[in-house]
């Protein structure tokens, strides 16, 4: 049974070089198969040196996602080009959105996006949340009300239309899938410090367009059990959206980049 390394939020522009080595080892002491990195690496300038790395202390397929820290100081363009690049470099480097399902095993398949808080889930008109993204990622910055809005709908519509491309044909010929995605795709998803988040934030934590695609696939295909790997909040937590649809979502802390699990794929 393969089994895969899952990793999120690792955020590793924040720590020391020995402490990004420590984590290398650890993943690297488990000997998985492949490695899945849901986001939030690092920032947009460092994000590609610490994939590198990685692909070089593993030696393992890594397959990833962007968070929206990994184009903090850059912009989305710019930061999705690096990771164009990055994949270039190394050819363990795996960047999901511009890929089909990646077959783990014969009866699993990994799909992923980075997806998006796309506003629609929660009081995005009422939110007092001022997130760093509108500061700190070109596209956004100085985004608000009405604008933002639809700048988060149009993200999160881009997960939307990669999940619809990829899942349907997934979900047909596996009897599991695995979707990596940065934002959680559902409200029941967005944990922190132990609770679902409030309509404040989930505005911010939630990719609807991501789940509604996710969930369409599954409830047409009742055979095949997905397992989706988010992050995004920082609050470990697993929520069961349909019977044959669970989410995990990682927990994280700033300064404390860790494994989060070892997946065993059917
Ligand atoms: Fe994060
Ligand atoms: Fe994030």
């Amino acid at each position: 049974m393969p089994r895969v390394a899952w990793l999120t939020d690792v955020h590793l522009n924040f720590v020391a070089r020995r402490a990004v080595d420590e984590l290398l080892a650890i993943v690297a002491s488990h000997g998985p198969d492949a490695v899945v990195v849901t986001g939030d690496i690092a920032e947009a300038q460092s994000f590609r040196g610490m994939l590198l790395r990685m692909a070089e202390a593993w030696q393992r397929p890594i397959y990833f996602v962007l968070g929206n820290h990994d184009f903090y100081f850059g912009t989305i363009e710019g930061a999705r080009e690096t990771a164009r690049l990055a994949c270039r470099q190394s050819p363990w480097l795996h960047w999901l959105p511009e890929m089909d399902a990646v077959e783990l095993s014969p009866r699993t398949a990994l799909v992923g996006h980075d997806g998006w808080g796309d506003g629609r889930v929660g009081d995005h008109a009422h939110s007092r949340v001022r997130l760093n993204d509108f500061e700190l990622i070109g596209e956004l910055t100085g985004l608000s009300g009405a604008r933002q809005f639809r700048k988060l709908n149009e993200l999160g519509d881009q997960a939307r239309a990669h999940f619809e491309r990829v899942l349907p044909p997934a979900v047909e010929r596996y009897q599991h899938v695995v979707v990596a995605t940065h934002v959680p795709p559902f409200r029941e998803a967005t944990w922190h410090q132990g609770r679902i988040s409030d309509p404040d934030w989930t505005p911010f934590f939630t990719c609807q367009a991501s789940g509604e695609a996710i969930r369409a696939a599954f409830e047409k295909r009742p055979e095949c059990t997905g397992l989706v790997l988010c992050g995004h909040t920082h609050g470990a937590g697993e929520a069961d959206i349909l019977d044959n649809l669970h989410v995990s979502t990682g927990g994280a802390e700033y300064y404390r980049p860790a494994l989060q699990r070892i997946v065993e794929v059917p």
